[in-house]
């Protein structure tokens, strides 16, 4: 069998939740488990959850159908709505929880005739322009969205756009936005802090906090804190070298020949490639673990393999451990963060990125 495997450890998955609620512990922390959990499996990361976590939220309603398919019972938000008023009987009847952005939805709902009413969260764009109301349109939509049959329970919801960086007007204008309607509106239930807010803007956590990427290890905030600093990987992309070579100085490696040796190099090729998942933007240098010990991307990422400088690693051969992200057998961490800066993205891309070919699988404390 290929040795690629993306190893998803669960009791991680735990203890970040756990710190997502130490973090804001007036508040209860829903967990965002869109597109598939930010590529961790939704059904297993949720039942992993399941005792811990009061709420989920996914992007859409097939996500959360296939959630309610796997025995989940807790409230699940569509964090976008509902994207045709068709769905809203099943909404109703699978007791899902609707964001409402837009005038349209509003309109849906005037009109809808369904069998239960419907739990909702009124977005305001309080400065983020995406989706949502202005703060402005939102009293009179709260009361229109609150005199409607087919409408249960209320609640406030924005999003930040700015939350990760330390000092920023911006967030100062949202927080200011929302919480002044918060009081206009008579004190409904709010939520406002999604990951980089949860762990470093007390102000912002209300009664609900909406954290996603922190759930799965990845410290969101430009200047890591205590709190963030104490997440855990949960994904962890592994594989094994699949042939080793020596090159004398000179000579070009891979695709394009991007790399060329500067010194006599040892090389390992590792099974993982672009149709993998694993981004080709990385440049020469990329960290990866071998054997728990750092070594570099050697060349462009094909689509199945990728080539790594092992001069260094004297011990390494055919068959060594390699990690690319996450925690090698002995412990060492590879941060995605820092592979993602070297393909100029961000954590969020490379784990919902990891391709359907990759199996899932549990990580197992004892085999580690
Ligand atoms: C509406 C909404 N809430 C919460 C989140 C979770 O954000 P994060 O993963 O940064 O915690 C997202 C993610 O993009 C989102 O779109």
């Amino acid at each position: 069998m290929r040795p690629l495997q993306a190893l998803i450890d669960t009791e991680a998955l735990r203890h970040n939740y756990r710190l997502a609620c130490r973090a804001a512990p007036g508040s209860r922390a829903l967990a965002v488990l869109k597109a598939n959990a930010y590529g961790h499996g939704a059904l297993e990361c949720a039942r992993a959850l399941s005792d811990l976590a009061p709420a989920f939220g996914v992007a859409a309603i097939e996500e959360a159908l296939a959630l309610r398919e796997g025995g989940i019972t807790q409230p699940i938000v569509l964090l976008e709505g509902f994207f045709e008023p068709g769905e809203l009987e099943l909404i109703a009847a699978q007791q899902l929880v609707c964001v409402v952005h837009s005038e349209w939805q509003l309109e849906a709902l005037a009109e809808a005739r369904v069998s239960a009413p419907i739990a909702v969260w009124l977005k305001c764009d309080s400065g983020m322009h995406r989706l949502g109301f202005t703060p402005e349109a939102v009293p009179d939509v709260w009361r229109r969205l609150n005199a409607l049959p087919a409408v249960g329970e209320c609640g406030l919801m924005t999003h930040f756009a700015t939350a990760d960086q330390p000092a920023c007007a911006l967030f100062d204008r949202q927080l200011t936005a929302v919480a002044g309607l918060r009081q206009a509106l008579g004190e409904p239930p709010v939520c406002w802090a999604n990951s980089p807010a949860t762990l470093s803007r007390p102000t912002a956590h209300g009664d609900w906090v909406r954290p996603g990427i922190m759930l799965y290890g990845a410290d969101p905030l430009t200047h890591a804190n205590d709190l963030s600093s104490a997440l855990q990987p949960v994904m962890t992309l592994e594989s094994r070298l699949i042939a080793v070579r020596e090159l004398a100085a000179g000579e070009p490696v891979g695709y394009g020949s991007r790399f060329v040796t500067e010194r006599r190099t040892r090389l390992g090729v590792v099974a993982c490639g672009y149709g993998d998942g694993y981004d080709r933007h990385a440049v020469d240098g990329t960290p990866v673990l071998v054997d728990g010990q750092r070594a570099a991307l050697a060349g462009r990422v094909s689509m199945d393999m990728l080539i790594v400088d092992i001069t260094g690693l004297p011990a390494a051969g055919v068959g060594s451990r390699v990690t690319l992200w996450g925690r090698a057998p002995d412990g060492t961490v590879l941060p995605v963060n820092e592979v993602a800066a070297c393909c100029d993205t961000i954590s969020y891309t490379l784990l919902t990125g990891v391709t359907a070919r990759v199996p899932r699988r549990p990580w197992l404390r004892s085999s580690s």
